[in-house]
């Protein structure tokens, strides 16, 4: 955080040169939609929005006003904390990071991250993980969690913070999202689905006072197809929260950007909760509040002034309501919003106060650290929330490995084995596992990548304190460099530990600023040379990598002694016994690749490189459109090293007795949305000046933001409602609320988007002859018609139980109208391009293993069939 200061001070101070905001590339817009809509007309949430909207009508305007910004960068114990209406019963609310864990407090776990939970292909695990996170930011007093991130969505194999979603396709980084969202509101506590959106690498993210953050221009069907999907699927289960995104789309700043927030993501996917900013990603006032944000995060203003304590919003909002510059019904529905989602999650009922101070780690300490002068006081209580949540954390670590290759069943390990261990990864960072705030740095166990969706470790079970528990017989050398000292033995088998790291920008690590700019896709601390040295000595060797996303296994994949290699992805505090259970066969390996893993750099298409500095905006135009990852790697018909979804078992499974039932008869287009529900109705009349003074007798705390003006400045900006001059409202705005787009309706989208079309079962068998787990997935294959779509797109996927060897287990699959539809951008609605065209509906254990095929034309379902890719 503190570097955010620090540069926007030097920006400020650079500040004389302003760079333009450049046009865009032609065809990509964002056009204006105006007015904000209203929240409440979802059912699901009517009885909040009563509540809220009830509780509102008695706010005066400066308790109003305080709800919807933040309080100041480091002006209270959580990352963001806004102001409170102690006087109508709401206190102020919390709001803390991050996706994977409570940062920067104690007592906490430290759960497996985003990337992780993904490559279980588990929908139970995610949803559990979810609840147990949930559990954790309730005891600690947390409102608001900022998590769970489904965008980056992985577009950028080198995009610094993709390990905190869920995996590079949409169906997958939505399942991982929507389940996470389900599990943690079951609790309680608000989740907030970020950033919204095509938050694809972290350098030029943010705009300064001097250049413009990174604009990511999108086209309409890519937008849809793609990067919208995951929200799409948060907003249908009702999460509370979404946090804009730095980045501009299309030119336009997403934290003011109209056609995102209000027409996208209010009016379309019906978003019924509130919309904060990114930290310091709000650059203006009336115009982000008209634009649809609901929420300044943490209120301040994002250049020079941050070091002063000033706001866009807080007293200038109060401001701009007396002088009629933003209409009384757009505060009031942003704070009917914040308010409907604490009531929906039960935050009125015994909600807990924050117990922890992400500032600090000591029982006592300044309330306002961000202020000159601060009262102190007790801010850690330390307040255990773990219950038993390193259970499903090491269940998620375990059931994520991923076995990539095991020539010769070297895998699992015999118990008598002897081992030479090689690779600082496979102890604990010797400095402490703390040592690095945010994580930044990269020494010892790769448990998770750095930043804001960092937490602390509570412990970390390293995959050494893992061997020992086990009473492995080895010896580990702890150095990323091939010591002399090993003394090879015929009988040994090596396992070598490798990492691959990335994180948020306000960090750089070993040169890569948070984006892997330096390290490229190859492993960190020279770990191919390590390999290749392990390689030359020994003849069997096991290879673990600990990695934020894809890394290239080139150099030394093929060498004979390289035996076996697995992907333990980013495991949090549980790294030890999970992988152990693997490497000696408690439990067979059951994840699979949430991304591909390419031979070269080269395999990817240009337009998915990092964009370096451009003079004034820099412009990232996703030209690829919808083909990145595995999308891409079919069409331009290059084979990977290891595909999406790719996973080895110590057993078999085959796929059988698959069948497809028609279930919802589709027409080209979905039947006609419903109309919204009632809205609370709002006054339109400018509350009275009063209602914004300072309280007399209060005492100010330098820096914090409030939302009272000095009486003068009331009066003054009240008579400036009256005066002739207008504010000059953007192009196309308007305050008449629209009936909403053909393709809205309800959360998500048109219900109707959601019907199942088709259900699929199939069977699996273990043909084996141990135990383990198999995850059907299932792709889509579009019949031709006038739409280009990608060779096969995943659409669901399920993993079974247990099975023993000869045991089975029907899958149950489906197929939504949604997933047969294709973005149309004329008709502006989701169409089924071919409605009597037959689609491959294909099954099997990754994208380049698909041979069960079942078509939609006959309804049948033939096995043993030649790969499309
Ligand atoms: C990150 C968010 C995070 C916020 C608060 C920002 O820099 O992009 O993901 O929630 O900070 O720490």
């Amino acid at each position: 955080m503190l570097s955010f200061i620090l540069l926007s001070l030097s920006s400020y101070v650079a500040g004389a040169a302003i760079e333009r905001r450049d046009a865009v590339p032609a065809g990509y817009v964002a056009p204006p939609y105006y007015p904000s809509p209203h929240g409440g007309w979802v059912s699901d949430w009517s009885e909040s929005f009563r509540k809220a909207s009830l509780l509102v009508s008695r706010m005066t305007l400066a308790e109003k006003t305080n709800l919807t910004a933040g309080s100041g960068i480091f002006m209270g114990r959580c990352v963001g904390n806004t102001g409170s209406a102690e006087r109508v019963g709401i206190p102020q609310l919390c709001l803390q990071d991050g996706p994977l864990g409570v940062r920067n407090t104690d007592h906490n776990t430290a759960f497996p991250a985003g990337i992780t939970v993904g490559a279980t292909f588990d929908k139970d695990l995610m949803r559990r993980r979810g609840v147990a996170i949930g559990e954790e930011f309730r005891g600690k007093g947390v409102n608001i969690h900022l998590g769970p991130s489904v965008g980056a969505l992985g577009r950028k194999p080198r995009g610094g913070r993709n390990w905190e979603g869920f995996g590079s396709d949409p169906v997958l980084q939505a399942f991982g999202g929507a389940l996470s969202v389900e599990g943690i509101q079951s609790v309680g506590v608000i989740a907030t689905i970020k950033h919204l959106i095509a938050n694809e690498q972290e350098m030029y993210r943010m705009y300064s006072a001097v250049k413009p953050g990174i604009s990511s221009n999108l086209d309409d069907r890519t937008l849809h197809e793609l990067y919208l999907w995951p929200f799409a699927e948060g907003v249908r289960s009702g999460v509370g929260s979404v946090m804009i995104a730095y980045n501009a789309v299309n030119g336009s700043a997403c934290s003011q950007n109209s056609y995102l927030i209000n027409g996208i993501l209010k009016d379309e996917l019906g978003f019924q909760g509130f919309v904060m900013s990114d930290w310091l990603a709000q650059i203006s006032g009336v115009a982000s509040a008209l634009a649809g944000l609901d929420m300044s995060m943490p209120g301040d203003i994002h250049t020079v002034p941050v070091v002063l304590g000033s706001s866009y919003w807080m007293y200038e909002y109060s401001r701009a309501i007396l002088n009629g510059s933003i209409p009384v019904d757009r505060l009031d529905d942003s704070v009917t919003r914040i308010l409907a989602a604490y009531f929906q999650m039960g935050q009125d009922q015994n909600y807990p106060r924050p117990n922890f101070d992400t500032n600090t780690q000591n029982a006592e300490g300044p309330l306002y650290p961000g202020a000159l002068i601060s009262p102190s006081g007790v801010v850690n209580e330390f307040v255990n929330v773990q219950a038993n949540h390193a259970e499903v954390a090491r269940e998620v670590a375990r059931d994520a490995i991923t076995l990539l290759k095991n020539t010769g069943n070297v895998l699992p390990l015999p118990r008598n084995s002897t081992l030479k261990i090689f690779g600082t990864d496979a102890e604990k960072n010797p400095d402490g596992i703390n040592s690095c705030a945010d994580q930044g740095c990269n020494k010892g166990t790769l448990g998770m990548g750095w930043g804001s969706g960092s937490a602390r470790y509570p412990y970390m079970d390293s995959p050494i304190d893992g061997f020992k528990a086990r009473g492995a017989s080895y010896q580990f050398f702890n150095t990323d460099s091939f010591p002399s000292n090993s003394n090879p033995s015929p009988n040994d088998t090596a396992v070598v530990f490798v990492t691959a790291d990335s994180g948020e920008n306000y960090i750089t690590v070993e040169n890569n600023p948070g984006d892997r700019t330096s390290s490229n896709l190859n492993l960190w601390h020279n770990g191919d040379r390590l390999i290749q040295d392990v390689a030359a000595k020994y003849t069997n060797i096991i290879v673990v990598v600990h990695t934020v996303g894809p890394v290239l296994l080139d150099g030394w994949h093929d060498l004979p002694s390289v035996k076996a290699i697995l992907f333990a992805h980013l495991p949090g505090q549980e790294a030890g016994a999970s992988l152990m259970e693997v490497l000696y066969g408690d439990v067979s390996p059951s994840g699979h690749l949430p991304y591909t893993v390419p031979k070269s750099e080269d395999d990817y298409s240009d337009s998915v490189s990092l964009v370096g500095y451009q003079i004034g905006q820099p412009q990232d135009t996703f030209s690829e459109g919808l083909y990145i990852d595995y999308r891409h790697f079919h069409k331009a018909n290059i084979k990977p090293r290891y595909a999406f979804g790719h996973g080895l078992s110590y057993t078999n499974f085959s796929f059988s007795n698959a069948v497809l039932t028609g279930v919802t008869p589709l027409r080209s287009t979905p039947p006609t949305r419903p109309a919204k529900g009632a809205t609370p109705a709002y006054s339109t009349a400018i509350p009275p000046a009063s209602e914004a003074y300072w309280p007399e007798n209060f005492s100010r705390i330098w820096r914090y933001l409030y939302s009272w003006l000095e009486k003068a400045d009331a009066d003054n900006a009240a008579k400036a409602a009256s005066s002739t001059t207008k504010y000059p409202y953007p192009a196309g705005y308007s305050n008449v609320q629209k009936p909403g787009p053909s393709a809205g309706g309800a959360q998500g989208g048109n219900p109707a988007l959601f019907d199942v079309a088709y259900d699929v079962s199939v069977t699996v068998t273990n043909t084996g002859s141990r135990a383990g787990k198999a995850v059907a997935q299932l792709y889509v294959q579009f019949p031709t018609s006038s739409f280009d779509t990608p060779i096969l797109q995943l659409r669901d996927f399920e993993k079974t139980s247990n099975l023993a060897p000869g045991a089975s287990e029907t899958l149950k699959l489906r197929l939504t109208r949604k997933d047969l539809s294709v973005w149309d951008v004329v008709s502006q609605n989701w169409i089924i391009p071919n409605l009597g065209g037959d689609y491959g509906v294909w099954i099997g254990d990754s994208s380049d293993n698909l041979r069960l095929r079942c078509g939609t034309a006959a309804r049948t379902c033939v096995g043993n069939q030649p790969s499309l890719v």
